[in-house]
């Protein structure tokens, strides 16, 4: 008995207690209320509205968020308005309510948890998408990274934390290579999030770093989702494609329509209506 207490201690010191993920699925059969579906419980994805025929999208929260974040309600609404998805909401809040260096130290083993539940459930035997914000962008490729059985084919970063990430060591963090795409809006750079081009396609939101009417870098961060799901509900934004970072003051990028945004290569631009672009 006191082995184990002793080694639950020693354990919970490491974070590896915290592992615990929750996945909730919604689709158009239950837009509202989410169904549980438990690892390696093959009744909970039989019993659920999952269809496999369906495309599966997978969302990630952030660190100190739960499944009940702002961020994945609207996300999930935008998903759904968009086409009948699976929509998988990832709950890790055991580990992101811990502080940072915990959160931090464990995203890649909930990483693995996930991709392990990935693999039960075949998710990527068809097409998974997985979109995560700040933190969960980092765990989403740590999923990416450990799936088994196929590749995920499309990530999504939302303004991928920078602290404590190393952006030379790409088997530490978001990395392209994770799926088959990997894509990342930055929205404060150089402050929260990552400011660097490492993916196959970098989407800057103004300039990249600080958004209108926020006063706050967290404000700023949240732009990364707040556009991303404005987007999925039809928004549109001025979209532009760059040669270097330098061109983001609006002087450089060209004109480059919507429908060529999604899968661009390579750095571009997205130009909210507060802000004013003169070039
Ligand atoms: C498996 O899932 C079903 C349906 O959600 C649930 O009723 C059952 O209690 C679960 N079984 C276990 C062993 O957790
Ligand atoms: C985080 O929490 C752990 C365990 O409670 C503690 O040992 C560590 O000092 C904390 N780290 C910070 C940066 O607060
Ligand atoms: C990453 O590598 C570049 C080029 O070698 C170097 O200038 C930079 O300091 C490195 N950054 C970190 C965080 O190690």
């Amino acid at each position: 008995m006191k082995v184990i207490v002793i080694a639950l201690i020693f354990l919970a010191l490491q974070g590896v207690v915290f592992g615990v993920v929750i996945y909730q699925l919604y689709s158009r059969n239950n837009r509202k209320n989410g169904q549980n579906l438990v690892y390696k419980n093959q009744s909970s994805l039989s019993y659920s509205s999952f269809n496999s025929a369906k495309k599966n999208k997978m969302l990630i929260h952030g660190f100190g968020e739960n499944g009940r974040a702002d961020f994945n309600k609207q996300i999930k609404d935008g998903l759904l308005k968009h086409d009948d998805y699976n929509v998988i909401v990832v709950d890790w809040s055991t580990a992101s309510n811990k502080n940072y260096t915990i959160a931090k130290n464990n995203a890649q083993s909930i990483g693995k948890s996930i991709a392990q539940f990935i693999d039960w459930a075949k998710l990527d035997k068809g097409y998974l998408h997985i979109i995560g914000f700040d933190l969960g962008a980092h765990i989403a490729g740590f999923a990416g990274k450990q799936t088994k059985l196929g590749r995920v084919d499309k990530i999504t970063g939302l303004d991928p934390v920078k602290k404590g990430f190393n952006i030379n060591q790409s088997a530490t963090r978001l990395s392209t290579g994770d799926a088959r795409f990997v894509e990342v809006y930055h929205s404060n750079g150089g402050k929260i999030g990552i400011m660097e081009h490492l993916y196959d396609s970098d989407k800057y939101i103004n300039d990249g770093k600080s958004q209108p009417k926020c006063k706050t870098d967290k404000c700023s961060h949240d732009f990364a989702w707040k556009v991303y799901a404005d987007q999925l509900k039809g928004k549109k934004y001025g979209t532009y494609t760059c040669e270097t970072l330098a061109e983001l003051d609006g002087r450089g990028c060209g004109y480059l329509p919507m429908e060529w945004h999604g899968e661009k290569t390579g750095i571009s631009q997205i130009v909210t209506p507060e802000t004013t672009k003169n070039g």
